[in-house]
């Protein structure tokens, strides 16, 4: 397929996305928009930056610094589709004097909910539930019967205290009267911590220690690599679950399967995984797991609010402007 000579940049969107940031990304753009939403290998990434002015890519891209190394490097920007940007090696592509840019705060609320729904589904047992039924296997209510833990009043401990991780303190401190502890090496000013009513701890450790509920909130980093580890875990209270909305490779996945197993902790609920699409296949056997694929940010009025925040920076960029969510 020919590219018409518009004048316009270039621009590779590497997936579908919502038809109206299609068709706006359209008409801004000389965009060559994915046709059948396949994930692209390393060649056609590369086919990509030696052809187009820009890439809005997505977490499925994988843009390692062998990747970035293509010559001859047209691409100019890296508009990516979401906040988290750890599949792009940020450093390798400011030392070939890309631009990166993220989509942060229009997906804070999204994903803060999806961390609380993983909570309640782990705590009530809700996706064992639902197995049951549409087994067929439910003969009736009995007092019993699949008995969860309390979500309500209980200690919440949050790893990372960023936009979501404040979105979720929120929503668990006011919405279910949970006490929050938090450790978050760059913390939130003093005011926003009271409001929160939540409490700071001086490392991870005091916080798994404590807490009922731990849900990840961190950037995925070389630091944050395998932050819960098996010496993590165990210093969980046996009674205590793991939610990760965060990244997977912030948790050492094999050491939570053997966690989980040796019953050290109560269970765990995952949206993201080390190796997407590939989840430990152990977990897909417990049933005090609960395992979604990586639903974030994953409404129509946050992808579509995404999609419009990438085209913005795009354009700030293209227009000689500073984009708005520049990251390098
Ligand atoms: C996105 C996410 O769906 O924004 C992020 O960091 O993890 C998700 O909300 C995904 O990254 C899109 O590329």
């Amino acid at each position: 397929m020919t590219t018409p000579r518009t004048g316009r940049p270039t621009l590779v969107v590497t997936r579908r996305l919502p038809s109206a940031v299609e068709q706006r990304l359209a008409q801004e753009f000389d965009a060559r928009l994915s046709v059948d939403d396949h994930a692209l290998s390393t060649a056609e990434l590369q086919a990509a930056l030696t052809s187009a002015d820009a890439l809005l890519p997505t977490v499925t891209d994988r843009l390692s610094a062998q990747v970035l190394q293509v010559e001859p490097l047209r691409t100019k920007i890296l508009a990516n589709f979401g906040v988290g940007f750890n599949h792009i090696d940020v450093a390798a592509a400011k030392a070939r004097g890309l631009v990166v840019t993220n989509t942060p705060d229009v997906l804070t609320d999204d994903t803060a909910d999806d961390a609380v729904m993983l909570m309640l589904m782990v705590a009530r047992r809700a996706g064992e539930g639902e197995r049951h039924v549409r087994a067929g296997a439910w003969t009736g209510w009995r007092p019993t019967q699949m008995l969860g833990t309390k979500v309500s009043g209980k200690t919440l401990g949050l790893i990372g205290m960023g936009r979501i991780g404040r979105a979720v303190a929120r929503r668990a401190h006011h919405g279910f009267g949970m006490r929050v502890i938090f450790h978050d090496p760059y913390p939130p000013p003093a005011d926003v911590v009271a409001e929160l009513g939540a409490e700071a701890k001086r490392g991870v450790d005091a916080v798994l220690r404590e807490a009922d509920f731990v849900s990840l909130h961190s950037p995925a980093t070389p630091e944050t690599h395998h932050l819960i580890n098996a010496a993590r875990l165990e210093l969980m209270k046996p009674t205590a679950f793991l939610i990760n909305t965060a990244r997977g490779d912030i948790v050492d996945e094999a050491a939570l399967v053997a966690a989980l197993k040796a019953a050290r902790i109560a269970g765990a609920a995952l949206d993201v995984f080390e190796r997407e699409p590939q989840v430990s296949p152990e977990l897909l056997t417990m049933e005090n797991v609960v395992l979604l694929p990586h639903l974030g940010s994953a409404t129509q009025e946050t992808r579509l609010a995404m999609g419009l925040r990438a085209l913005e920076n795009l354009k700030a960029f293209f227009s000689g402007a500073a984009p708005r969510d520049r990251v390098v």
